[in-house]
């Protein structure tokens, strides 16, 4: 016998279904209540409200747990590869030996971008932000491809447009750098493995071939994989809601590169190293910027702090810090921001307003401390959040479209004028 909520309005008891998932989470299924009821639920910003059922990401916030297709964050990172973990994530196993290398295959092949799109890159500004140049082509993509417009598409027209994203994402990204930088494009070699070919086409230079850093790569690669996925955050939602109206892959991707932007989502990667950079160069004491971080009358937060979801430490953010440690010993390089982030981190966590609200590091806290450790500018860690998150957006719209979901239509509560009728100009 399943178990049921009861709803009372007006009097009137209503029985709803309560359904739960395979970690015991609860969920009152409320597909009936308007047509039972007549009465709709409100959550400003979906704080209680689930979206959809999925397989894809576990993630438990009191508990700092976080599991792709029921793997650890920590084993992963650890153990497999990228590629490796964008095969689990998309497919819901990990790859065979064979598969892996067909997966590798495919996506290698679709690396190079039609030479047209070329033009688009002189068509910007050299110091065009890199995301808006990233999501513009990524929707782009679906001209080159007219065929990945059909809605009716079938698996391996699917699948084609999974590997082109897969394949393409890093060369699009990587001349998005070479035009902020102003540095002439490199193109991508199928010799290297996926990171690899990233580090190459953004450093490689006609005068100085860039020499690949094992310690660089495998950095990187752990990095994409502690992105790769967040369950239903507020881009893959994105990606999700675009999506579910049919429009094409290319263009849902696009749109939720465009919603990671936000500092509040993944753009706080960016905004994390720009505050820690004006605390370096201010210079006063960090407990000044506390009290600003906690005064409702400034607009001051402490980036790269606070979670929608987890109310204890996000488990990605301590598997970084430890990687921040380790890459910055083995470039042999000293970076004061680190130390001001893990001061930071310490007062924030004595202080009573932060532990009263569950705020700790995130995944964006460190992060940046890394990307500058391995020569990536600022303006290009949204890019690198996106780089490692596509897998999971890919899966997450994936179970959208195979789970045959509903067009995203969420209802409201009209709080607005009543029923008035016009009033001639001259009368006003
Ligand atoms: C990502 O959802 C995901 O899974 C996202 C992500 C992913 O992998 O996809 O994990 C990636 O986006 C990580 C978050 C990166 N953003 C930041 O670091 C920006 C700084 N953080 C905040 O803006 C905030 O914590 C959010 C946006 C992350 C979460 O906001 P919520 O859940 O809407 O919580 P809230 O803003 O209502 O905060 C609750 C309280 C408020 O105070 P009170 O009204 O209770 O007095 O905590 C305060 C907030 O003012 N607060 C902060 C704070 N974050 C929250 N105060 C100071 N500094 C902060 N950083």
């Amino acid at each position: 016998m399943s178990e049921i909520a009861e709803v009372k309005i007006n009097g009137q008891t209503y029985e709803l279904p309560i359904i739960t998932g395979s970690e015991d989470e609860k969920g009152i299924d409320i597909t009936k209540l308007r047509s039972l009821s007549g009465a709709v639920t409100l959550d400003s910003g979906y704080k209680n409200t689930g979206s959809t059922k999925s397989a894809v990401t576990y993630l438990d916030g009191e508990n700092g747990i976080l599991r792709y297709r029921g793997y650890s964050i920590e084993e992963l990172a650890e153990k497999a590869s990228f590629i490796e973990v964008a095969y689990l994530l998309i497919n819901g196993e990990l790859p065979t030996k064979s598969q892996l290398s067909e997966f590798e295959a495919n996506i290698t092949k679709h690396t190079l971008i039609h030479e047209d799109m070329k033009r688009f890159y002189e068509a910007y500004p050299s110091k065009a932000h890199p995301m808006g140049i990233v999501a513009s082509l990524l929707c782009s993509l679906s001209t080159f491809y007219p065929d990945s417009q059909n809605p009716n598409r079938t698996e391996e027209e699917i699948e084609l447009t999974i590997y082109r994203l897969l394949a393409k994402l890093p060369t699009i990204s990587a001349w998005a750098y070479k035009n902020f930088v102003g540095h002439p494009v490199v193109y991508p070699k199928n010799n290297l493995n996926y990171e690899e070919n990233f580090l190459n086409m953004m450093f490689s230079l006609p005068a100085e071939k860039y020499k690949i850093d094992p310690v660089v790569a495998d950095a990187l690669n752990k990095l994409l994989i502690l992105h790769a996925d967040h369950e239903q955050n507020c881009s893959a939602s994105t990606v999700r809601i675009v999506g579910s109206s049919h429009a094409n892959l290319y263009s849902s991707i696009s749109a939720g590169v465009i919603a990671l932007w936000g500092p509040l989502h993944g753009g706080a990667n960016q905004a994390v190293i720009e505050m820690l950079e004006t605390i370096y160069e201010d210079g006063t004491p960090l407990e000044n910027w506390i009290a600003k971080a906690k005064d409702k009358n400034d607009p001051f937060r402490l980036m790269g702090f606070g979670h929608r979801v987890y109310k204890n430490f996000d488990p990605r953010a301590k598997i970084i810090k430890k990687a921040a440690d380790d890459v910055l010993e083995k470039l042999g390089i000293q970076d004061p921001l680190i130390e001001i982030a893990k001061e930071l981190e310490q007062v924030a966590l004595n202080d009573e307003y932060f532990k009263a609200r569950n705020l700790y590091p995130n995944v964006d806290f460190y992060s940046g401390i890394i990307y500058k450790a391995l020569g990536i500018p600022t303006e290009m860690f949204t890019v690198m959040f996106a780089l490692g998150r596509l897998p999971g957006w890919i899966a997450q719209w994936k179970e959208m479209i195979e789970n045959k979901e509903p067009i995203g239509r969420p209802r409201q509560i009209y709080v607005g004028a009543n029923e008035r009728s016009y009033v001639p100009l001259d009368e006003r």
